[in-house]
């Protein structure tokens, strides 16, 4: 979906609908809603008397306007209650919207910027989050549908978005927002992308391959270490995990440098299983296709990339991931055997299915000897995520408040909810082993806080943030921003990240 932005009146643009909005208990529309109701004889007020329309929030009702306006149609977007309304509230009508208007014969649709009127929320937010919520809430996962797949096929999205604007002097305003919306979504369309893809369509090396295009397009440095530099490197973390399985590793590292100083002010690293059968700890069947989606943290840090080279921050910015397939097999890691990570930290891999920390292990220790000044993590680590916090919010752990407080502040930018969970040094034991420096897994509870012990063990005193999005990476249906399959939770919030660093 295009989305660009025009100065103008939205009862005249030329469309096949026009998106104005009304709060609840509103009897008289002004503002947009007002002047096209105006030219629609009252249409509008006609419809709210008859109470037909109420303004509820996630409400949709569409008039045709035979030929009263240029626009065929309108539709009246409902607000809920003003106390309610907030920036998110815009972002999410914004998805809901193209979504309702996912029908054959709309394919141009004119908006207003929700929540700039008598909301009165900052126009440039509002602006971006009406770009944002409708490229992020048109997504959906085609790539394996035939083109014959029966008559029912309703494969028909909004083709172009146009956001009018009244206020010329706006306009440009409301364009840079727009803009910066748009990158944001259309990184977390890519990041849904590959976490939809099933693994057979995204082994490590095709993993890399769709890193290496972005890159490409997006003008940024990247590397692709293979097997033996990991083995000169001391990686047995990270190869104990790759050695089950037939597809090579491979370890991805962009390098964006909008400083150019030395080292990264940031580096992401991300957990890129790209199937979790949990390895000779073998996995239940029930569910297990879901495993494909176990390189979501990957997927997030590099697609975040993406965004990062558009919006241009002054401040320098590496993704790690770690990519690889966790699998049985006659050559795979066993329970009860140890291994070295890069930092000489010795591992007894109690549990094959506890992988990612074990590929993040190298991973964040390759990211500091890179010169990371700060370390961020994202990974589907824990199935005890869904268990602290259903599908609501994720959690974040760290050994820093500072930097876990910038953290915090750019989900709830992107309307992400998060949760801290404590690292007292009374959970140090939870990964000490008798037989090594430390254990992959415990059966002490606190599953999620038990790998974020783990990965502490190598960062050193790098400010450092853990996210375990394991219960977040997949949803179930689409609502608001987020859409069925993978969310796309974690990218934005990466991106504001690194655009805060500008300033850090
Ligand atoms: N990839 C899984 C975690 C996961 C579970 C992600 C469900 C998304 C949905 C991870 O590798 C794993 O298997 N974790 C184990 C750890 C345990 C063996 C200590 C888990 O959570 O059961
Ligand atoms: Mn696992
Ligand atoms: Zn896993």
């Amino acid at each position: 979906m295009e989305v660009r932005v025009e100065a103008g009146d939205i009862s005249k643009a030329d469309a096949d609908i026009i998106v104005v909005n009304l709060f609840e208990g509103i009897t008289s529309p002004g503002g947009a809603t007002g002047a096209v109701d105006a030219a629609l004889g009252g249409a509008i007020s006609q419809l709210i008397a008859l109470g037909d329309i109420r303004g509820k929030a996630g409400e949709f009702t569409m008039l045709h306007t035979f030929g009263r306006i240029p626009s065929p149609r309108v539709l009246v977007a409902g607000l809920g209650k003003p106390a309610d309304f907030d920036i998110d509230a815009v972002r999410n009508l914004a998805a809901n919207m193209v979504r309702f208007l996912r029908k054959p014969g709309i394919s141009r649709a004119a908006t207003i910027v929700h929540g700039a009127g008598i909301a009165g929320l900052d126009a440039a937010a509002c602006a971006q989050a009406v770009a944002e919520g409708a490229v992020l809430g048109s997504y959906r996962f085609v790539r394996h549908k035939s083109k014959n797949n029966g008559a029912n096929d309703d494969r028909h999205d909004v083709a172009l978005l146009t956001v009018v604007e009244r206020d010329t002097a706006r306009v440009p305003l409301v364009a840079d927002a727009v803009g910066r919306g748009a990158a944001l979504a259309g990184a977390t369309n890519f990041a849904r992308d590959l976490a939809n893809e099933p693994s057979n369509h995204l082994t490590p090396a095709l993993l890399a391959e769709r890193a290496c295009d972005m890159a490409a397009s997006a003008g940024v440095a990247i590397e692709v270490m293979e097997r033996e530099e990991m083995e000169r490197k001391g990686m047995g973390s990270l190869l104990s995990v790759a050695k089950g399985s037939a597809q090579p590793p491979k370890l991805l590292c962009l390098s964006y440098k909008g400083r150019g100083g030395e080292g990264y002010d940031l580096a992401i690293v991300g957990k890129g299983i790209t199937f979790d059968t949990g390895g000779i700890s073998i996995k239940p069947a029930a569910n297990m296709e879901a495993m494909k989606a176990d390189m979501t943290g990957a997927a997030s840090v590099v697609a975040a990339m993406q965004a990062i080279a558009a919006l241009k921050p002054k401040a320098d910015i590496a993704a790690i991931a770690p990519c690889t397939e966790n699998m049985p097999g006659g050559n795979a890691s066993k329970p009860g055997d140890v291994v070295t990570a890069m930092n000489g930290t010795t591992i007894e891999i109690l549990n094959t299915d506890a992988e990612g920390r074990l590929v993040l292990a190298d991973a964040l220790c390759f990211a500091i000897e890179r010169g990371a000044r700060r370390v961020v993590d994202v990974a589907t680590l824990t199935g005890a995520a869904t268990t602290s916090f259903g599908d609501v919010c994720y959690g974040i752990m760290t050994n820093n408040d500072a930097l876990a407080t910038q953290v915090e502040a750019a989900a709830a930018a992107a309307g992400e909810k998060t949760w801290r969970l404590p690292m007292f040094k009374e959970y140090d034991e939870y990964v000490t082993s008798d037989v090594a420096d430390i254990k992959n897994t415990a059966s002490k509870g606190a599953g999620t806080i038990m790998g974020a012990k783990f990965l502490e063990r190598f960062v050193g005193a790098t400010p450092w943030v853990h996210l375990d999005i394991a219960n977040v990476d997949m949803m179930d249906k689409d609502k608001g921003w987020v859409t069925k399959g993978a969310s796309g939770y974690s990218v934005r919030t990466l991106i504001n990240l690194a655009l805060a660093m500008e300033n850090a």
